[in-house]
């Protein structure tokens, strides 16, 4: 059976729907740990309650942020993990361990990426006036946000919506959508080549699976 490692920084409902699909066999695979770089994550707590081992990295303990994210690269190594989850992990990672696990790290991104990289993502959406915003799930590479897009959620805005509306309607998709994506890795049916992700052998479209650049084609 596959073994993931999942890194959070906070609340953890991500890590809270990838443990109940993990727990229902959805993904057949075991979450082997869960690292934080927050020592007061909730997410921590979610773990501790599944019985899963949690590990805290902290910045503070090491010299810069190549010793840490080498650090944590070992204890991963360590568990043989196949897969590292970026579950609302707030950290940079060093491009050392982008490459050590490359192919091997996905994330999930609150915007429709390429739009929006970084934070404020909701805030960001509703100020130039879209009308629809999203989730990302993609593969992790050097550049922040950036790595081949696997699939992506839309959800409407409406004119009346604050950041909180927007985010809840979000936040909805992420936990159907990265279970999912989770699934298709830990299956061998996802994989990442040159840079392109491929889906049962066929390469996605720039925008992800069922995008609708694939439907232009
Ligand atoms: C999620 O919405 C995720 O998309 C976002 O952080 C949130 C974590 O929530 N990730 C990023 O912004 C990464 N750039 P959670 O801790 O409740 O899963």
């Amino acid at each position: 059976m596959k073994k993931i490692a999942v890194l959070i920084s906070g609340q953890g409902n991500n890590l809270q729907a990838i443990i109940d699909a993990c727990y229902s066999d959805y993904i057949p695979a075991q979450i082997a740990c869960v690292v934080s770089n927050k020592s007061d994550a909730y997410g921590l707590t979610r773990a501790k309650k599944a019985l899963i081992p949690q590990s805290v990295f902290l910045r503070k303990d090491f010299a810069n942020n190549l010793a840490m994210d080498e650090a944590i690269g070992n204890y991963l190594e360590k568990q043989s993990v196949d897969l590292i989850v970026l579950a609302g992990y707030m950290k940079i990672l060093t491009p050392g361990f982008t490459q050590r696990f490359a192919g091997r790290i996905l994330n999930i991104h609150p915007s429709l990426l390429p739009k929006y990289a970084g934070l404020n993502s909701y805030q960001r959406a509703i100020e130039a006036g879209d009308t629809e915003h999203g989730t990302t799930v993609h593969f992790v590479n050097e550049e922040v946000d950036g790595g081949a897009i696997v699939l992506q959620a839309k959800v409407p805005i409406f004119p009346e919506d604050n950041v909180e509306d927007v985010e809840a309607r979000t936040r909805e998709q992420e936990y159907q959508i990265y279970p999912l994506v989770i699934k298709w890795f830990t299956e061998r049916r996802l994989v990442l080549k040159d840079n392109v992700a491929y889906l049962d052998g066929k390469a996605l479209p720039e925008h992800g699976y069922a995008s609708e650049d694939d439907e232009e084609k």
